[in-house]
C-alpha cells in the first residue's frame, strides 16, 4: 500500500506522539520534553525522550528514535504501511482506497481465497483432533508432553484418517476444483481423481507475522516414512521467507532470537516460555530469512540438533546472518539432540542456563575447526593457529582482532603474542608495510574529521529546529548543499523550505523515509547536544559549527571543482569571503 504524503501527514498530526507514546512508556514531564524508561533497551534511569514541540522520540541511550510511525513499527514490529494503518483507525481518520492494476487486482483477490481456504482447513484439521477420529492424534501430542493451551495457541490439528476428508469438506463448503488445486492441500491425479495433501497426520498450521496460515506441516505418528510433509510452495506460501513461530517470537520482546531447525522444537521451546523461538521449515536458513530476522533483532542464538547435520546447519547460517548484520550465538545441546529432548530432559532451568552459556559464532566455528587437525602432533597444531590467524585477520577492526586474539590464546592456552604475530604477519601479507600504515592513518585520520563535522551539521539542524528564529541568519551562510552526508543533506534542504514557508517540521521530515533505521538517523540529527553553560557560550557554538560546515563545504566544492567551470570558482569565491565574515558575526535569538 502507497500513501500520499498529504494523507500520511494528516495521520501523523492526528495522532499526538505524548499521547501514543503514554500507552506504552510511563512519561514525566521534565522541561519542555517527557521522559521514560526506553521501551528498546534495559535501562534503571529514564533517557528515553519524547519531545512535544518536535513529535519526536529520542533516546540517549540506545540511540533509539524517530517520530510516531517509527515508534510503532519498531514497538509493534509493524511495517510503515501496517503503521500507517493501525494509527489512522486510533484517530479515526479514513485512508483512501487504493488504485491498483487489473492484474494486481486479481492475484490479490486469488490470495485472499488460497488464504481463506487455509483458515477452512485448519479449523478443520483443529476440529477432527478433537473428535474420536482424532483421539489418538491427539494422544500422540499428549505423550509428548504438549499441554492443551500449546495444542490450542499453535492451533495443532488432525488430518483425518481418509484421504479425501478434508477435500470433501472443502467442496461442501462451495470451493472450486481450481482454487483447491491453488491451494496445494488437495491433489490431482487421473488414477485416483481427487485426493488430499495431508492425512493421517498430526497437523501443524504455519502461519505468517499477521497470523494467518499459509501452509502446513504434517508429521507421521510412528516411524512411517516421510516424518514430516510440507504443503508445497504455492501464492502465499514460500518457505525462503517465512519462518515459523515468528507470529509469536516478533511481539516476545526479548533481547534475541532462538533459531532452530523443527516444528516440535519451537513448540517445545514455547511452552517452557522461551516464546522467541522460530524455525526454518524443513530448509536451510536463508538470506531472506536472516534479513526478515534483522528486523526484530540483532542477535540469533542457534539451537540446531548437535548432530552432525546440525553442526553443518550452523557453520552455513553463520556468516548468512552476519551477512545481514545479525550477531549469533550457538547453543550447546549435549548430551541431547534437539531442543525438545533437552528440555524435556533438563528443564526450562537448565536450558536458561544453556542460553546463557551460548558460545559466540567465531569461537564456534574454531573449535570446529579445531576437530580436522591432530593437536597432539606439533605441526597439525601449528597449521591450526596458522588458520586461525588467517581467520581473525579478516576481521576489520583492530579491536575486535584483538579480543578475538585474546579469547583464542586463553581458550588454547597458548601465548597472546604469538597468535598476535601470527595475525599481524597475514595482516601485512602481499602489502607493502609503509603503504598499508599510511593509508590505514589517511582514512582514520578523515574518518575522525567525520564525525566531527558530521556532528557540527546535526546541531546546527537541532538548531534550526530548536530557535527558527535563527534561521535568516543561519540560511544567509549556511546552504542545505554545504551538508556533507546525503541523508543530512536531504533532511537540511526539507527543514529550510519549511523555515522558509513558517514552522519547521521534524517529525513531517521523518515521514518521508519509511525505513526505520533512516527515521532513527533523522531523530538522532534533531535531538543533538553540545554542553553549554551561558547564552555567550552558545553563539560561540552556533558560529564555530557554521564556520566549520561551511568551511568543509567549500572544501568539497573545490575538490569536485571541474576546472573550467568559472561560475563554481566564482561560487566559491563568494564562499570563503563569506566564511571570513561569520567569526564576527552577531548572533540574536
Ligand atoms: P520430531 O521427530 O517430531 O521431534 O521432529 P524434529 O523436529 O525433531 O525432526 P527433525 O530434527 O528430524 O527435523 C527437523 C525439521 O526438518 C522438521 O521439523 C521438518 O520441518 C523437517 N523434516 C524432518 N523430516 C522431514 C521429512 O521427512 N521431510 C521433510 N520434507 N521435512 C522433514
Ligand atoms: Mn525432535
Amino acid at each position: 500500500m502507497f500513501y500520499s504524503d498529504d494523507v500520511i501527514e494528516e495521520v501523523r498530526m492526528r495522532n499526538d506522539i505524548v499521547d501514543v507514546i503514554s500507552g506504552y512508556v510511563k512519561l514525566q514531564r521534565k522541561g519542555s520534553s517527557y521522559f521514560g524508561l526506553c521501551p528498546f533497551h534495559n535501562e534503571k534511569s529514564p533517557s528515553f525522550s519524547v519531545s512535544p514541540s518536535k513529535q519526536m522520540y529520542y533516546c540517549f541511550g540506545c540511540g533509539a528514535g524517530g517520530n510516531i510511525f517509527t515508534f510503532i513499527q519498531e514497538y509493534e514490529n509493524y511495517t510503515f504501511p501496517e503503521a500507517v494503518k493501525m494509527l489512522a483507525d486510533r484517530a479515526g481518520v479514513a485512508l483512501p482506497e487504493q488504485e491498483e492494476s487489473a492484474e494486481n487486482r486479481k492475484k490479490r483477490d486469488l490470495r485472499t481465497a488460497v488464504l481463506e481456504v487455509h483458515k477452512t482447513a485448519a479449523k478443520y484439521y483443529y476440529y477432527l483432533l478433537h473428535t474420536e477420529q482424532g483421539a489418538h492424534a491427539m494422544k500422540y501430542l499428549k505423550d509428548r508432553g504438549l499441554s492443551d493451551e500449546t495444542i490450542r495457541k499453535f492451533g495443532l490439528g488432525y488430518a483425518g484418517q481418509y484421504s479425501d476428508s478434508l477435500s470433501r469438506y472443502l467442496k461442501k463448503q462451495g470451493i472450486s476444483d481450481a482454487l483447491l488445486k491453488e491451494s496445494g492441500l488437495v491433489q490431482l491425479s487421473e488414477k485416483s481423481g481427487m485426493y488430499d495433501k495431508f492425512w493421517n497426520r498430526v497437523m501443524f498450521p504455519i502461519m505468517d507475522i499477521n497470523n494467518k496460515v499459509i501452509g502446513f506441516g504434517g508429521r507421521v505418528m510412528g516411524d512411517a516414512k516421510p516424518k514430516y510433509l510440507n504443503s508445497p510452495e504455492t501464492i502465499i506460501f514460500d518457505k525462503s521467507r517465512n519462518l515459523y513461530g515468528l507470529n509469536v517470537a516478533r511481539t516476545s520482546r526479548k533481547k534475541n532470537f532462538l533459531v532452530c531447525e523443527g516444528y516440535m522444537d519451537v513448540i517445545s521451546m514455547h511452552q517452557a516460555g522461551f516464546t522467541n523461538a522460530v524455525a526454518s521449515l524443513g530448509t536451510a536458513l536463508t538470506s531472506q530469512h536472516a534479513s526478515i530476522l534483522r528486523r526484530y533483532t540483532q542477535e540469533v542464538i542457534l539451537t540446531y540438533d548437535s548432530d552432525e547435520a546440525g553442526v553443518r546447519a550452523a557453520l552455513r547460517a553463520i556468516p548468512i546472518l552476519k551477512e545481514a548484520g545479525i550477531s549469533t550465538k550457538v547453543l550447546h545441546m549435549e548430551p541431547y539432540k534437539d531442543p525438545d529432548e533437552f528440555i524435556k530432559a533438563l528443564g526450562t532451568d537448565a536450558f536458561q542456563q544453556r542460553i546463557d552459556q551460548a558460545e559466540n559464532s567465531f569461537m564456534f566455528e574454531i573449535s570446529i575447526l579445531q576437530r580436522s587437525y591432530d593437536m597432539k602432533d606439533p605441526e597439525g597444531k601449528t597449521r591450526f593457529f596458522q588458520e586461525t590467524a588467517r581467520k581473525i585477520a579478516d576481521f576489520e577492526q583492530e579491536i575486535e582482532r584483538e579480543n578475538y586474539i585474546e579469547a583464542v590464546a586463553e581458550k588454547y592456552q597458548i601465548s597472546f603474542e604469538g597468535l598476535r604475530k601470527m595475525v599481524m604477519s597475514h595482516l601485512l601479507k602481499g602489502v607493502p608495510v609503509r603503504t598499508q600504515t599510511a593509508a590505514r592513518s589517511r582514512t582514520e585520520l578523515s574518518r575522525e574529521k567525520d564525525t566531527g563535522i558530521l556532528k557540527s551539521q546535526r546541531l546546527m539542524l537541532t538548531w534550526l529546529a530548536e530557535y527558527p528564529q535563527l534561521y535568516p541568519q543561519i540560511s544567509a551562510y549556511v546552504t542545505p548543499e554545504d551538508f556533507s552526508d546525503e541523508l543530512y543533506r536531504s533532511v537540511a534542504q526539507m527543514l529550510y523550505e519549511q523555515l522558509a514557508q513558517g514552522a519547521p517540521n521534524p517529525a513531517k521530515i521523518t515521514s518521508q523515509f519509511d525505513d526505520p533505521e533512516q527515521q532513527r538517523k533523522i531523530a538522532q540529527i534533531f535531538n543533538t547536544e553540545v554542553r553549554v553553560e551561558t547564552p555567550e557560550e552558545m553563539k560561540k557554538a552556533i558560529r564555530e559549527s557554521m564556520r566549520k560546515i561551511v568551511e568543509n563545504g567549500i572544501e568539497q566544492r573545490s575538490a569536485a571543482l571541474d576546472p573550467g567551470d568559472m561560475a563554481g570558482l566564482q561560487a566559491i569565491i563568494a564562499a570563503k569571503r563569506k566564511l571570513s565574515e561569520i567569526g564576527k558575526l552577531h548572533i540574536s535569538f
